[in-house]
């Protein structure tokens, strides 16, 4: 691929990249100059945030963010995952990380709209990251045909063993009825594998009420540069979807119901955001 502009990229790719490189989860190779222009605007009203015991965009990011890997090393280590296709993928270290500590035992797939998949792959390149068992493909999340969509990347895939789907910072950018279908497309692709995993963060209603979220969640909408969308009124209503897009087993994880192995899920304010976790049999 060749290189890319990484100001065609979304504003909120650099910023999270900047986040998981302050907390020691990524490369320098992922820096930017964009993301960290974002990250120290963001200190302040994160500072006032904090101050006023409101959630802090930091804080759940971080513990969104260790919670998935929590969740799909547990299903490496198990031997149910040896595939993985990370869909918006940005600037997040998750594929190099996990390539990395698992090598040939795994095949690592990160994949993003074309911009930032041509920028993330040169990056990689020059940063010597890139190694046999991790790739970045060209990705529209919402295809459900052609050359970039989910089913065309895992028909390459092994069938007879376990695939996982991760979507972080994804599905809060599109309305219910958009990430209802988008699950169904994923059930259908997973449940052609020997066991199917997906993997996201997501923001219910429920854990969303309340002044101070309020403020924060209109603020993060003036961030993300449009609405941020809280699809499901609670728990219970999301896992019936996730149930009803075709997945067998579907719960929604609360992240301080893992502070025991998480620190960063002992922070106030983390349980804005949920971690689903949701499994398919193979038909
Ligand atoms: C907030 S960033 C999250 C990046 C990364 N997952 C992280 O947590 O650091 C959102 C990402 O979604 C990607 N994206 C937006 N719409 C998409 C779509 N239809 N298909 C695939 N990726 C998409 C953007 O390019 C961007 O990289």
């Amino acid at each position: 691929m060749p290189r890319d502009n990484p100001e065609l990229i979304s504003p909120t790719a650099h910023y999270t990249g900047t986040v998981w490189l302050q907390h020691g989860l990524s490369h320098p190779a992922f820096a930017t100059l964009q993301g960290q222009a974002f990250y120290y605007a963001l200190k302040a009203p994160m500072a006032a945030a904090k101050l006023l015991g409101g959630p802090t965009l930091e804080a759940f990011l971080l513990a969104r963010h260790r919670l998935i890997d929590l969740q799909l090393e547990r299903a490496i280590e198990s031997g149910e995952i040896s595939q993985v296709i990370e869909i918006a993928a940005g600037l997040s270290p998750r594929g190099w990380r996990f390539a990395s500590r698992h090598r040939n035992r795994i095949t690592y797939i990160e994949a993003d709209l074309v911009d930032m998949a041509k920028y993330k792959h040169s990056l990689l390149q020059a940063g010597g990251l890139n190694s046999d068992q991790h790739h970045v493909r060209i990705i529209n999340a919402l295809a459900d045909t052609g050359a970039d969509s989910l089913a065309e990347i895992a028909a390459k895939l092994d069938p007879n063993k376990g695939l996982a789907i991760i979507t972080e910072g994804l599905v809060n950018y599109f309305d219910t009825p958009t990430v209802e279908r988008m699950w169904a497309r994923f059930a259908g692709v997973l449940s052609g594998f020997q066991h199917g995993l997906y993997l996201s963060d997501l923001h219910i209603k429920a854990n969303n009420r309340g002044p101070a979220t309020r403020t924060f969640m209109s603020l993060l909408s003036t961030f993300v540069g449009g609405r941020v969308h809280l699809h499901f009124k609670d728990t219970g209503t999301a896992e019936a979807a996730l149930a009803h897009a075709g997945f067998c087993q579907g719960v929604l994880l609360k992240p301080s119901e893992f502070r025991e192995q998480l620190p960063d899920c002992r922070t106030s304010g983390v349980d804005v955001v949920r971690v689903v976790c949701a499994r398919t049999v193979s038909t």
